[in-house]
């Protein structure tokens, strides 16, 4: 796979250094019902047989998934080093995972029932090419459910960390930001709607719910700090901002030493219409 695009040569530099940076960061968040949003997503796509992952990473999703039997799974990540730590799961052992990029699916027309993304389809780029990608793969009637990411919840720890960090990078020289990623349309219905809406896919649903991620606060640091923006800021000025962090979180956090952290996901789903067929 070759790609110069450079948000992807930069998701590609990232996740070589974090090969499993979504999953340990935000695996063990759970939402009011106690599900994680890993499994949330799963259970989107209970009784499709044919699953692929947009944007796999590590493979947490799809070993999940392999817990229903009978599945054939596939996953494509720009990442090989994502892709190396997915290939070592043992419940994965049969699925198939792909370098590639989402805008160039490399698998036939109709090979899917259903198609999964989580934390992934909102950081891409030519996404309408993505959505007819998604359309020409999956099979008529087949589903898209996604989870994107929809900001902090509010008067909690992750709030207080967006606001220290879009001050950091205000100061920060440009050749410490990222490069911008993904299509806003991605992290609202109505935006889904309109790149989805051509590629032959029906009315998009969608559900935003919070994501419990509280802990003692270096869990939290540990969490809230993996994200992309972090990756190009010299070591002294990351520093800086967690000291900043754990100076104004202690506001917060109970005598027990919990500190509240939640964020919010958006639970996207779209099914491909019933005349729409793989490669239309
Ligand atoms: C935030 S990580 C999420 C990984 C995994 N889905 C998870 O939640 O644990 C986003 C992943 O999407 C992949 N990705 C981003 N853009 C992509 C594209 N255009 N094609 C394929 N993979 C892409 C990245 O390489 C990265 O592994």
């Amino acid at each position: 796979m070759t790609t110069t695009a450079p948000q992807e040569l930069f998701l590609q530099e990232f996740h070589a250094e974090h090969p499993a940076v979504t999953a340990e960061a935000f695996g063990r968040g759970r939402a009011p019902d106690g599900r994680s949003s890993y499994e949330i997503l799963c259970d989107q796509v209970a009784g499709s047989t044919r699953v692929l992952d947009l944007g796999c990473g590590d493979g947490l999703l799809l070993d999940l998934l392999a817990r229903e039997a009978g599945r054939r799974l596939a996953g494509v990540d720009l990442s090989s080093h994502s892709l190396a730590l997915a290939r070592r799961r043992p419940a994965l052992a049969g699925a198939r995972l792909r370098e590639g990029r989402a805008q160039e699916l490399p698998f036939a027309d109709d090979s899917f029932d259903a198609c999964v993304s989580h934390m992934a389809l909102m950081l891409m780029g030519e996404i309408e090419q993505v959505a007819a990608e998604v359309a020409r793969v999956l099979s008529p009637g087949g589903v898209l459910a996604c989870v994107v990411g929809g900001g902090a919840v509010g008067g909690e720890a992750y709030e207080l960390f967006l606001t220290l960090l879009r001050r950091t990078i205000e100061e920060a020289p440009a050749s410490q930001r990222i490069p911008a990623l993904g299509d806003r349309r991605t992290r609202s219905r109505e935006g889904l709607d309109d790149v989805l809406g051509p590629a032959g896919f029906a009315a998009v649903g969608w559900e935003t719910l919070p994501i419990d991620l509280s802990g003692p606060v270096d869990q939290v640091w540990a969490a809230v700090s993996s994200l992309y923006d972090l990756g190009p800021l010299d070591r002294a000025t990351v520093e800086r901002l967690r000291e900043t962090f754990f100076a104004e979180v202690s506001d917060m956090t109970t005598p027990d030493g919990h500190v509240p952290c939640a964020f919010k996901i958006c639970l996207a789903t779209a099914r491909l219409r019933e005349g729409v067929s793989g490669g239309s």
